[in-house]
């Protein structure tokens, strides 16, 4: 007989047709009561043996973390907690799990550390809190397609090895095939490229941004949707070397349609996971608000995760340039007061994540998406405005977060980017493509770039980036 998921099985009446579970144990209570989950949902199914009629070795083997086969029918719950559970008639331990071995694991039943659970990333799944946000992760990526589809964008899936390093975004991971001792070198004693894989030299991508225009000149509205990778030496909370971005670039945009699109998309998503994800969040909630009880008042946060969530989709963003940001800064009393590590002295500074959670968190109390920035501090490819200063770029900011999306319209003037390209220094051979495309049939255009696990951290409400990925890449570490 085909297995039930659990999800499902919560959600019917009490029947007396057999039906057949499988899933990981949680708990064994009296010999009695099993807790089983299978990842299908937060909630676990009680599952009831009269432990009269079973062998006393099948029940020793029914312990925590054991993979199992239940077969029963389904009755209304004489304990609180569920509506139904299982009335077992046959149990089958598929695998077993060795009680005194799951003691030195986070399999135990006792509460561990966000540090010791990403230890053993391979069995941290197996808890209430990896499942969820996991669940709600797979969720919000369902969603980004759902909107950019509804939308009639095209996904486009750019290149993750690339022979162009010039976007700028940040340090690279090489690609390479030669081998680490005496590789080939040319007639100046350096490493030789022409004789590796791709013939020249090739990096691990930053951003699909500059491919992804491309692609919009021709498609008209495109996404991507894939991972990115970054060799700086970051060790934040909200840093990985791997992270997966969402890359819309849109013809025909301007900035105003950009910033339009960046909240639209945000409150679609987040909308989708409060109604997709109901079960996960008021989990992640309580889990939340107990981690912060341990906090002095300050730290904690003012509204519960979900209500938190819904002020997201209800309140338009704030738009303020970045002019008008560094004017409130200079005034604001921790600048006054010399709290900020780094002073706001002078327009052109680029900001702090201290600076963007302030204008965030005490000035403005809502998302806020600055632009209009200092050319300088921005990249080659941001449109210039007439102010000959600034530029045409967005940065959206989130309370908790910071900096969860950056975009900009791009330069469409041939001449006016090849300037800015000398100027800073970035090869015009190797990007002759992208001034190709300011050649034939040039247009205004736009594009953002969205941190996927910074959006999955603030709907979860996990303070560090790390627990939200499956596998996290950061400095000193890649384990699995
Ligand atoms: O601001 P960034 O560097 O912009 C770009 O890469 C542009 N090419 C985007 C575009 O216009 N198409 O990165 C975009 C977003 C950031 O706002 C942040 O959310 C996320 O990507 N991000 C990171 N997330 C996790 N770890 C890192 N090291 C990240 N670096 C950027
Ligand atoms: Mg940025």
């Amino acid at each position: 007989m085909q297995h039930t998921e659990i999800a499902k099985i919560i959600r019917m009446e009490p029947s007396p047709v057999e039906i057949v579970v499988k899933g990981w144990v949680r708990s064994f209570r009296s010999n009695r009561f099993i807790s089983l989950n299978d990842g299908s949902t937060i909630k676990n199914l009680q599952c009831v043996v009269d432990f009269e009629n079973f062998e006393e070795e099948l029940l020793r083997n029914i312990t925590t973390g054991a993979a199992l086969k239940v077969t029963g029918v389904l009755v209304e719950s004489q304990g609180q907690g569920q509506d139904v559970e299982v009335q077992v008639s046959e149990v089958e331990v598929l695998g077993k799990a060795d009680p005194e071995e799951v003691k030195r694991t986070i399999l135990s039943p006792k509460r561990h550390t966000m540090e010791k659970l990403r230890e053993q990333a391979h069995l941290r799944i197996r808890t209430n809190t990896f499942s969820a946000v996991m669940r709600t992760r797979s969720k919000l990526a369902f969603a980004v397609h759902e909107f950019f589809q509804k939308n009639n964008f095209f996904y486009m899936n750019s290149p993750i090895i690339t022979g162009s390093d010039a976007e700028g975004a940040g340090e690279m991971f090489r690609v390479t095939s030669l081998p680490p001792v005496n590789p080939p070198l040319n007639e100046n004693g350096e490493i030789d490229y022409k004789e590796d894989f791709f013939g020249k030299e090739t990096n691990l991508t930053v951003s699909g941004q500059l491919e992804g225009e491309t692609y919009a000149m021709g498609l008209g509205k495109i996404y991507t949707f894939g991972p990115a990778f970054r060799a700086e030496n970051s060790n934040t909370s909200r840093h990985l070397a791997e992270f997966w971005m969402i890359e819309p670039e849109m013809a025909f945009y301007d900035l105003d349609m950009n910033m339009d699109l960046a909240e639209e998309f945000i409150q679609y998503v987040i909308k989708y996971a409060l109604e997709h994800c109901a079960d996960d969040l008021e989990f992640l909630e309580t889990r939340l608000l107990n981690e912060e009880k341990n906090k002095p008042q300050a730290e904690r946060s003012e509204r519960p995760l979900r209500e938190r969530l819904s002020f997201i989709t209800e309140n338009n963003f704030k738009r303020v340039t970045y002019t008008e940001a560094i004017d409130i800064l200079k005034r604001s009393k921790p600048n006054q007061k010399k709290k900020f590590k780094y002073l706001i002295e002078e327009w052109g500074t680029d900001l702090q994540s201290e600076h963007e959670r302030y204008l965030v968190e005490k000035h403005f109390k809502c998302p806020v998406i600055l632009f209009d920035y200092p050319a300088t501090i921005k990249a080659f490819y941001m449109r210039l405005n007439d102010d000959g200063k600034t530029v045409r770029a967005m940065d959206v900011l989130f309370p908790g977060i910071g900096e969860i999306v950056g975009g900009s319209q791009r330069e469409e003037r041939y001449d006016v980017l090849l300037d800015k390209m000398r100027a800073m220094d970035i090869s015009e051979e190797e990007l002759y493509w992208y001034l190709d495309l300011r050649k034939f049939g040039t247009c205004v255009h736009s594009g953002f770039g969205l941190g996927f696990e910074r959006l999955v951290q603030f709907v979860t409400g996990m303070g560090n980036i790390r627990d939200v990925i499956p596998y996290p890449r950061t400095p000193g570490n890649a384990d699995f």
